[in-house]
């Protein structure tokens, strides 16, 4: 990613700007596109200056019908859905293409066709208009995303918990990022998806297990929460997955609603505290300042209580992207974009998707 970061000979290279910009009065005047399209969510945004200025999101309902995302069909989707995306971006933003300084897409980890829409669309747009193209790693612009909204303060400790992400890290400084664990099997969204599914709900289950679980008893059930042995900082979830399963299929029928908000609530429970434990002992042996959560999973009513109370507890700030950046999104993209232009960051033309994007390089 280092290399790839490179930039382009014919790029001048930007200059290096204070890090701390926040504090510092120190403005990097840079109006960047971000492109997001490495899943099933078509997202682009205007950020300048480090602040939004608009962001749009078009989600792909085709894939509720298949209880999963179709790779096939989320990148014909990205292919139509993309320009009307962008054009509804810069309009809200009250921009033109030819007001923008840089673009910004994922370049990893992702879907390979769906990554490609947004890695083309964007160096076509860069080349068209012979400005930078930055490629951003999707996990890293997760962590980072609460600083679009609020101040994160260095060092902090970060979960990213999605449908294909669950890890831990400390970012030390910036572009130093490093990973305390991760899961060793199922993601949390994926958890709380399949629960999702179990219960007959709607996919993606997370969301409507967090709104049955807000009503449910979330100590009616014992679920196990798996405790690994050893010092890494990872989580496993596919023991809660056929517990939930097995505990549904005993069920006598038909199960009435007050027992699945129950089994929901108590799911949940077990999830959120494989999570929120982890981040407690992450956050005993790393100092850190303040503790963000980051991802689609970080709109869970349960872990945003949770980790914001173990952030009170250790005299920290909790930070949580609002619920709309912490879903895949343009904006976490563009803002992390921003952050590497600031540094002098640019990524040359002959860069592509990379799938298994596992380096780290923003600031
Ligand atoms: O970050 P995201 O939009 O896409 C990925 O990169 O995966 O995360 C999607 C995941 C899904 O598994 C979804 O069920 C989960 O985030 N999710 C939630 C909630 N909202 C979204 N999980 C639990 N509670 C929620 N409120
Ligand atoms: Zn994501």
């Amino acid at each position: 990613m280092r290399r790839v970061l490179d930039s382009l000979p014919g790029y001048a290279p930007l200059p290096a700007l204070p890090l701390d910009h926040r504090n510092s009065g120190y403005t990097y005047s840079m109006r960047v596109l971000g492109i997001e399209t490495s899943c099933d969510d078509t997202g682009a945004a205007v950020v300048e200056d480090g602040k939004l200025i608009a962001h749009v999101v078009r989600a792909q309902e085709i894939h509720a019908d298949y209880g999963g995302i179709v790779p096939e069909y989320a990148s014909r989707a990205h292919v139509t859905l993309l320009p009307r995306v962008v054009k509804e971006t810069l309009d809200a933003a009250k921009t033109s293409v030819e007001s923008i300084d840089a673009v910004a897409a994922t370049l990893g980890p992702g879907l390979v066709g769906s990554l490609l829409v947004c890695i083309e669309f964007a160096k076509g747009l860069a080349m068209a208009r012979g400005i930078p193209f930055v490629g951003v790693n999707h996990v890293e612009a997760h962590l980072v995303s609460a600083g679009l909204e609020q101040d994160l303060p260095y060092p902090f400790l970060g979960m990213v918990a999605s449908g294909g992400h669950t890890e831990i890290y400390l970012v030390t400084a910036p572009g130093e990022t490093r990973r305390l664990g991760s899961t060793r099997d199922d993601a949390a969204g994926e958890a709380f998806d399949k629960v999702g599914k179990v219960l007959g709900l709607p996919y993606p289950g997370g969301p409507h297990v967090d709104r049955l679980a807000r009503e449910g008893n979330a100590r009616a059930i014992d679920f196990p929460v798996a405790r690994l042995s050893g010092d890494a900082l990872d989580v496993s979830m596919s023991g809660l997955k056929t517990a939930v399963k097995l505990l549904v299929e005993r069920e006598p029928r038909p199960i009435s609603a007050a027992r699945l908000r129950d089994i929901a609530a108590s799911a949940e429970r077990a999830i959120v505290t494989a999570l929120v434990e982890r981040l407690s002992q992450a956050l005993e042996r790393y100092p850190a300042r303040a503790l963000t959560v980051a991802g689609g999973c970080a709109c869970n009513t349960l872990l945003r209580r949770e980790a914001g109370r173990l952030a009170e507890e250790r005299g920290i700030p909790a930070r949580f992207p609002s619920p709309p950046f912490c879903r895949d999104n343009g904006a976490m993209i563009a803002y992390a974009g921003w952050l590497a232009l600031r540094r002098g960051a640019s990524t040359p033309l002959t860069a592509t998707a990379i799938p298994n994007l596992d380096s780290f390089a923003l600031g």
